[in-house]
């Protein structure tokens, strides 16, 4: 990256946590949906980086702790997770849940998933889940992971796929986009929702920030939820980038947008509720 881009991805990264701050509640009181909706895949990826009793654990990007919370549990107190994060308000939540369940081995530490910081060799383990695809520079973020990790140490993540697996977010984009009148955006573009989508993007990152044994699996994840306007009210609540799409539209135009967002997403009803098609990306690798 060369000095203008960095700058760029400073700028960026100031965004996202402000964004994240603001929506860190928003995000939290959907802590049950986002909990059901990624209880397989997040079993997955404990399962496929064995974390076990005793563990020591680095999580990135770790939110309000969704994961944090369940990996707390699997390592026990003779375990270690430090859940770290962008957004010191978001992080609050996973210090909060942490405590009240009476975790003393979990750790939060705000700090760009690029930057750490953390010892050299100190884990077991790294996950991140669904925070990635957002840092401005991922390579970096995964050679973080790669630096903390002891040798024999798993590193997972959890990312969104490719466009056409992932239908909400395309029509969320395109019609964002739409009715403010931009043009469209290259949905593999940096820092943004599916930007890791890319097939065989990912492994490739991890191969080069020095992990083996590299291998991708696709998971797929839909969300249920009780209806189109349930999803919508997730999305509003989190730092979406949609929501700085249509920030600036009056407020007619922007109640245009969410309509017909809101129509075009109730293709996605079904008899049993709405459920939203989504396919995830867990990629483990390994630490030799
Ligand atoms: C979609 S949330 C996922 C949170 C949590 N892992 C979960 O699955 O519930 C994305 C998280 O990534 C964090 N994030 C975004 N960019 C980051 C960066 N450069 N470094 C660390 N965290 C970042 C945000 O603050 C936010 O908490």
């Amino acid at each position: 990256m060369n000095a203008a881009m960095q700058t760029g991805a400073e700028e960026f990264k100031s965004a996202a946590r402000a964004a994240w701050n603001q929506h860190a509640k928003g995000w939290n009181d959907h802590d049950a949906e986002i909990g059901t909706w990624l209880r397989d895949p997040t079993e997955a990826m404990i399962a496929m980086c064995g974390i076990g009793a005793g563990a020591r654990v680095l999580d990135v990007a770790a939110g309000a702790g969704g994961q944090t919370l369940e990996i707390a549990r699997r390592v026990g107190p003779t375990g270690f997770v430090l859940a770290t994060d962008l957004s010191p308000a978001i992080l609050d939540f996973a210090k909060e849940k942490a405590r009240r369940a009476g975790y003393a081995h979990v750790e939060t530490r705000v700090a760009d998933g690029e930057q750490i910081g953390v010892a050299e060799v100190s884990f077991d383990a790294a996950i991140c889940r669904l925070g990635l695809m957002f840092f401005p520079d991922p390579a970096r973020g995964l050679a973080e992971m790669f630096r903390a990790l002891k040798p024999g140490g798993h590193a997972c993540t959890m990312v969104f796929s490719a466009p056409e697996a992932n239908p909400c977010i395309s029509i969320l984009m395109a019609t964002a986009l739409k009715h403010a009148k931009a043009p469209p955006r290259d949905p593999f573009g940096r820092g943004g929702l599916l930007s890791l989508g890319k097939p065989g993007l990912i492994d490739q990152l991890f191969e080069r920030a020095g992990f083996a044994r590299v291998a991708t699996t696709k998971v797929n994840a839909p969300f249920r939820l009780p209806s189109a306007k349930h999803y919508l009210d997730f999305v509003r609540n989190s730092a979406s980038p949609i929501l700085q799409i249509l920030g600036p539209l009056a407020e007619s135009a922007r109640k245009a947008a969410w309509a017909e967002i809101e129509e075009k997403l109730g293709a996605f009803t079904t008899p049993h509720g709405w459920v939203g098609p989504n396919e995830l990306l867990l990629t483990l690798g390994h630490r030799p």
